[in-house]
């Protein structure tokens, strides 16, 4: 009996060790993938006392609007968000009301078209999944509103992707409509290079680079991904102050309770 007592414990111990070495050797193959790793230009958001820049935001959805819009979806993001990024009521409404979307049934049975208002949500430039990959050559252009928080890197993945187009190495030979771009899984992608030198002309009349627009559009769709940042930030510095104050305090009373026990 005693002599079997330890293959009875051996047993599962080595079943463990050997699932835990299978895990190990499939790491790799669920590591974040083969891109070159991301730039980190330094956002004015990061950091614990970081916040977002209003003017950044607002030339954000600028790109956003006129360049990404034309491929990609955003469809957590409501109009009267506008707001939250420094725009006025007028300011916001009129931003709206450049869009349609449907609406109804009507008093017949009937959808129909109508301006956006501050309760509806940005419009998706296709009506489907599928008819956004037949206008991609069959790739699908993916949803922004949550891609900041969805891939390895965020804000700084985002941000490489944007600016670190490349003529590809001579080895390499580029599949039909795809990009050459190191950042990306595998380093072709079927997003053609969307920024260029002054292809948005700013609002407010900051000059256009690539770099500029790049950092203006990654901060805002890290704003859309999280845009309670600002206020967790604030409530994780109050929280500290006060753990501090309480262990100042606490000490105080630990020592006026002892001081006379020796
Ligand atoms: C002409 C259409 C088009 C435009 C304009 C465009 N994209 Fe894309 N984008 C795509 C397609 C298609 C994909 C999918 C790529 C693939 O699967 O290879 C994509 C993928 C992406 C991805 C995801 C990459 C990944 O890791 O999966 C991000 C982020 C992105 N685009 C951001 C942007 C931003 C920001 C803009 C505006 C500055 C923009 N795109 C403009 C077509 C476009």
């Amino acid at each position: 009996m005693t002599g079997r007592c330890p293959t009875i414990f051996v047993r599962p111990v080595l079943a463990v060790v050997a699932a835990c070495l299978a895990l190990l050797a499939a790491g790799p193959l669920m590591a974040a993938g083969d891109g070159r790793a991301p730039k980190s230009p330094g956002f004015s958001f990061q950091g614990p006392f970081g916040t977002y820049d209003r003017a950044e935001l607002q030339r954000g959805f600028q790109v956003y609007q006129e360049v990404c819009a034309t491929c990609h979806a955003l469809k957590y993001f409501a109009f009267r968000n506008l707001r939250s990024i420094g725009f006025d009521e007028m300011q916001a409404k009129a931003i709206a009301a450049q869009y349609e979307v449907t609406d109804g049934p009507d008093e017949e049975g009937e959808m129909f078209e109508r301006p956006a208002v501050l309760a509806d949500y940005m419009p998706a430039p296709f009506a489907n999944d599928n008819a956004a990959r037949a206008a991609n050559n069959g790739s699908l252009p993916p949803d922004l509103s949550l891609i900041v928080k969805a891939r390895a890197g965020g804000e700084d993945y985002v941000f490489s992707l944007l600016t670190g187009y490349e003529d590809p190495p001579a080895d390499v030979e580029l599949g039909e409509g795809m990009s050459y771009n190191p950042y990306y899984d595998g380093s072709q992608i079927a997003m053609p290079p969307p920024l260029v030198e002054d292809g948005v002309e700013y609002a407010d009349g900051t000059k256009a680079s690539v770099e500029r627009m790049a950092r203006d559009v990654t901060t805002f769709l890290t704003w859309a991904a999280e845009p309670e940042m600002e206020a967790r930030k604030r409530m994780g510095i109050k929280v500290m102050t006060f753990l501090v104050l309480l262990t100042v305090l606490l000490y105080m009373v630990k020592r006026k309770v002892w001081r006379d026990v020796h």
